[in-house]
């Protein structure tokens, strides 16, 4: 009883303030990538066209994004949009690696108001389209906007992993992944025609992705800085104390300090690793590996394939109302990322990633079935739909949440940025990567396309299970002894020796 009040006692009313505040950058993430779909065919005819001077009826040819490559399409039309998609994931990449840096630099919090300046530009210039040429204005909006989430999507669970006690590091940095699909779920709905999604409001509606970030430029001189932070990288044991006490509540704080000292006692052996040094040295390798892997585990499931291009399969699938059926998607995604809140740290990281990852490839294969035989048998349509549907509950459970929140955990402090940022940029590309050839694949596969991310899935469901230990309830150095253990001591200490000349050069 006493440890389940003490547990109780841990969530406070500043911890959730400092992880509500952190998550609305997570919130814009997630609306930054939905909003550009539903409104794509009002800006497209009615605006791209106008300004590059094609007329309506060549324009209307485009259909949208999702068709595949053979339709006739105005080319410089189709180059601006699809510039205006991409550039939001060219931006991402390209930030994600500057997240330890700018993590570092001033702390998470500082850090996270500084770059909420970019949010705002972002916002301002998608809002203001229309006073100059649309085209160009979105593309630097989608552009800028794309730098500042790849910033934010590590940022947030880097700060989320630092303050979470550790009996619920696992439920709060899974809101990380809820304010993502909370976003997206906004954007559809506020993309409804009848919304803003429409030729009047269509610039208000992506200006409006910068929102978040004013909000939480006042709320987060309201927030403690990562006590982590404090301590184990500046030193300041008072202040580190004072930003625990505020995020415990009137507590003992002395097993803390005591478990952070001993991390730093660890950081202060290891040199503070670069992304160079993480990706060349053999120390960090197994944590690295698991971590890229995750990541590549939750893009390459063929998630983003559903997003972006939902309406598109729902159609083929024979309904008439597609978009509805897409928030539908959004709905039951929002529902299944509250679930695994509630599972992540009873069931733990690794069962739920499993069951995600083989829930999704049984799916995939159904999804294919579906597809394959819905011309002649009409029920067939209902076996994709529900097919797509647990798909999607199934990545939400654990593939969804579980890779922005791990690598935080299995990382100590030294290499934790430098991580982060790699694990970061291999997400954004291989996001990039499906979304720029799913439309191709699928023109050379037909209903077969989903074969290949069951194939892919039943590989990664392999790999978690042999290689991907139980993070759930463990402290950071109790994580870091499992990596530790699987190689031998001595070689240990002398690669990390080798590491800390080679960085102190
Ligand atoms: C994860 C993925 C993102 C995807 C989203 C869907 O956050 O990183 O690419 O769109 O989940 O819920």
């Amino acid at each position: 009883l006493s440890e389940s009040l003490l547990g109780n006692l841990e969530l406070t009313g500043t911890l959730a303030l400092a992880v509500f505040t952190a998550a609305l950058g997570s919130l814009q993430f997630g609306y930054s990538l939905g909003v550009i779909n539903a409104p794509q065919k009002v800006i497209i005819e009615n605006h791209y066209a106008r300004a590059l001077g094609v007329s309506l009826e060549r324009s209307r040819m485009l259909g949208n994004s999702t068709d595949l490559p053979e339709e006739p399409k105005d080319p410089s039309v189709v180059m601006y949009w699809s510039l205006s998609v991409a550039v939001f994931s060219i931006g991402g990449m390209i930030s994600s690696f500057l997240v330890g840096f700018i993590a570092d630099l001033r702390g998470r919090v500082k850090g996270m108001l500084m770059v909420n300046f970019l949010a705002i530009i972002a916002g301002l210039l998608m809002g203001l389209c229309k006073m100059w040429m649309p085209h160009i204005m979105v593309i630097m909006g989608r552009a800028v906007m794309g730098f500042y989430c790849g910033l934010t999507s590590g940022l947030v669970p880097m700060y989320i992993g630092e303050i979470a006690p550790k009996a619920y590091r696992g439920a709060l940095g899974t809101l990380h992944q809820l304010a993502i699909v909370i976003g997206i779920l906004l954007s559809q709905v506020i993309g409804l025609d009848f919304v803003l999604g429409n030729d009047e409001m269509w610039p208000l509606l992506l200006g409006l992705s910068g929102a978040p970030a004013i909000l939480q430029s006042l709320l987060l001189p309201l927030c403690p800085e990562s006590p982590r932070y404090l301590y184990i990288l500046l030193g300041k044991e008072q202040e580190a104390k004072k930003s625990l006490l505020r995020l415990k509540g009137p507590c003992d704080t002395t097993s803390d300090l005591e478990e952070m000292k001993r991390e730093k006692e660890e950081a202060a052996k290891e040199p503070k690793v670069s992304i160079r040094s993480l990706i060349f040295s053999s120390v960090y390798r197994q944590q690295l590996i698991v971590a890229l892997m995750m990541h590549l585990s939750q893009q390459l499931s063929g998630i983003n394939a559903i997003f972006y291009y939902s309406t598109s399969i729902f159609e083929q699938a024979g309904v008439s109302q597609p978009i509805y059926a897409t928030i539908g998607v959004g709905v039951i995604n929002t529902i299944f990322t509250m679930v695994s809140v509630m599972l992540v740290d009873r069931a733990g990281r690794r069962t739920l990633t499993l069951v995600g990852l083989g829930g999704m490839c049984v799916c995939a294969i159904a999804m294919t079935v579906g597809l394959k035989y819905q011309l002649d048998l009409p029920w067939m349509s209902y076996v994709s739909m529900v097919a797509i549907f647990l798909f999607v509950s199934f990545f939400e459970i654990g593939p969804g949440p579980i890779p922005w929140f791990i690598v935080a955990e299995i990382f100590s402090q030294g290499p934790r940025p430098a991580a982060i940022a790699l694990a970061g940029c291999c997400n954004w590309t291989s996001n990039f990567i499906i979304a720029l050839t799913f439309p191709y694949i699928q023109a050379l596969m037909g209903c077969y396309v989903f074969i290949l991310f069951a194939a892919l899935l039943l590989c990664f469901t392999l790999f978690i299970y042999f290689r991907v230990p139980e993070t759930k309830g463990k402290t950071f150095e109790e994580i870091a002894a499992i990596f530790q253990k699987k190689r031998p001591m001595a070689k240990h200490s002398t690669e990390l020796d080798q590491l800390k000349t080679s960085t102190d050069a």
